[in-house]
């Protein structure tokens, strides 16, 4: 099993920032398998000892992983020296660990929204090659016509790049129109510019979906929960 320095176990799950771990541990507030520890270069072996602060047993993970509920309003950053980020909802001790949003939203757009401080598993969902699909919801000003679905399926232009096809769906073609669309890529404003291209100008937009994950319909905006085994499991596939 893994062994790591107390101090750096610490510092990996977010509890609290370098400086206050000498001070917990010289306080002798920091115990392992209920051993009073005063080294912080005491190793730590992740899954068997059991680290306490405060007597609070922190229970160790290697990486997280949250699906948000991104609310309008807010962008798709770490950290802004104006601006509210998605970040900004998170917790320090998440903060800490180094949490980064998977890929981005538009200020305007909500959902689905992937954080995690696992670099090489968003590194693998972002990448061109693995063609994770996403599926959005959009609501359109008006109905461009049936045309448009073929026009998605054969790969629009979007301003001197042709989109790959994408499966373009409507829930409703009268007021309120709403349609649904599959892509697989993620080029800046892409699912704004697809419909541009067919004459219809998105008005909100919501990602549902991505690869085979579902926005938990349970979340409401700005709300977030830790995936399932099984969620991480169905991306990283
Ligand atoms: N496409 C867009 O136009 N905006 C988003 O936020 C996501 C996809």
């Amino acid at each position: 099993m893994p062994k790591l320095r107390l101090d750096k176990f610490l510092r990996d799950q977010g509890i609290t920032s370098r400086s206050e771990i000498r001070e917990l541990v010289r306080k002798g507030m920091v115990q392992i398998n209920d051993n009073v520890v005063r080294d912080p270069a005491t190793h730590v072996i992740t899954g068997s000892d059991i680290v306490k602060v405060n007597g609070e047993e922190i229970c160790y993970k290697e990486y997280v992983y949250y699906m948000l509920n991104k609310p309008k309003g807010i962008i798709t950053a770490t950290e802004d020296r104006d601006a509210k980020t998605v970040l900004d909802l998170f917790p320090d001790s998440i903060r800490r660990r180094g949490a980064f949003p998977v890929g981005r939203l538009d200020k305007d757009t909500e959902g689905l929204l992937i954080v995690t401080d696992n670099g090489a598993f968003a590194h693998d969902l972002l990448s061109p090659k693995k063609h994770v699909k996403k599926l959005y919801e959009a609501l359109l000003d008006i109905y461009p016509g049936e045309w448009s679905i073929k026009a998605f399926e054969e790969g629009v232009d979007i301003g001197g790049y042709i989109a790959l096809p994408a499966r373009l769906n409507f829930i409703s073609r009268s007021c309120p129109v709403i349609a649904q669309v599959e892509i697989y890529e993620g080029k800046f404003h892409q699912v704004k510019r697809m419909f541009k291209a067919v004459g219809a100008t998105v008005i909100e937009l919501k990602r549902l979906r991505m690869g085979e994950v579902w926005l938990d319909k349970s979340l409401r905006p700005g709300e977030y929960r830790e995936m399932t085994d099984e969620e991480i499991a169905m991306l990283a596939r």
